[in-house]
């Protein structure tokens, strides 16, 4: 099953996938990007990752293609590349220039489309739930480098899942600088407590995640109450069930945090339900 790459308007193999070392992706992490995946051949919710696309350009200031064309450009990829499922990762760079940081030697933005087979999570972890680590790295401040703003500048996830993977979790979960949960390193988090399925608020500083507010649209018709919420490691440690929502992901549960089993160490019922209620959702034409 093959990648496909698509730069500038020309799709490759990955072998011919080539950019410039000059390019402020490559070099700042000067970019923005999305990442959804295909049901059925189609890529998801790919408008809403398109606005949000546009939403992180505007926060870093940086022009973008034109939606249509970018939209296009993602199902030509997806036809060159013509694989049962697909992951999809939509990249635009702020372009290439003289070495530098002023956003102002930047030539023009640069679109990179890179299709593959799907990786989502295995059976195994969908059905009996994952382990996270809350981990000492913090989010980024919202004054820093805005979490809500989904740009190829990384490296907060980067050491946060480093930290995670070498204390043999799955995912990590980073508190904000006040030790408030804000969310995983490619990932939201969801606590349920007494029937109410809470998550941290937007205003925390985390990425306003696709697979979240589906989430709360699932919930909100089907009778599920949910809360935006200031949730701390304890009321995690407490929960009776918690889940991790992501595009790739989907609504995947979380049995322990930090070595410690959350409710009886299974995946809850409501969690269960939610998941279903989402699997249905990607199932539907
Ligand atoms: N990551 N928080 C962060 C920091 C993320 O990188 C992601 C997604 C999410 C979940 O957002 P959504 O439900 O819109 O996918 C939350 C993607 C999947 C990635 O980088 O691979």
């Amino acid at each position: 099953m093959p990648t496909r790459v698509y730069i500038d308007g020309v799709i490759t193999d990955e072998n011919d996938a080539k950019i410039s070392v000059f390019d402020r992706g490559f070099l700042y992490g000067d970019s923005v990007y999305e990442v959804t995946r295909t049901f059925s051949g189609k890529p998801f919710a790919l408008e809403e990752h398109l606005v949000r696309l546009e939403k992180s350009a505007h926060g870093i200031g940086m022009e973008l293609p034109a939606r249509a064309s970018i939209r296009q450009a993602v199902l030509d990829t997806l036809a060159a590349a013509a694989n049962p499922e697909s992951y999809v990762r939509i990249v635009v760079t702020r372009g290439a220039g003289e070495i530098g940081l002023d956003p102002a030697l930047a030539d023009r933005p640069r679109l990179v489309i890179i299709v593959r087979p799907t990786t989502g999570p295995e059976r195994r972890q969908i059905e009996d739930g994952v382990e996270i680590a809350i981990v000492s790295v913090r989010r980024n401040l919202r004054s820093a480098i805005d979490p809500n703003v989904k740009s190829g500048n990384y490296l907060n996830s980067v050491l946060a899942i480093g930290e995670a993977r070498r204390r043999g979790a799955y995912e990590a979960l980073m508190c904000d600088a006040d030790g408030r949960l804000a969310e995983g390193s490619s990932s939201n988090i969801f606590a349920v407590r007494a029937g109410l399925v809470k998550t941290p608020a937007l205003a925390v500083g985390i990425l306003d995640g696709i697979t979240r507010r589906k989430v709360f649209e699932l919930a909100a018709a089907n009778g599920i109450a949910t809360a935006e919420a200031e949730l701390r490691p304890d009321d995690l440690y407490g929960a009776d069930e918690a889940f991790l929502t992501s595009s790739v992901r989907g609504v995947l549960p979380v049995v322990r945090v930090s070595g410690r089993p959350i409710g009886d160490g299974r995946p809850g019922p409501l969690t269960r339900r939610i998941q279903t209620l989402y699997d249905e959702l990607t199932r539907k034409p």
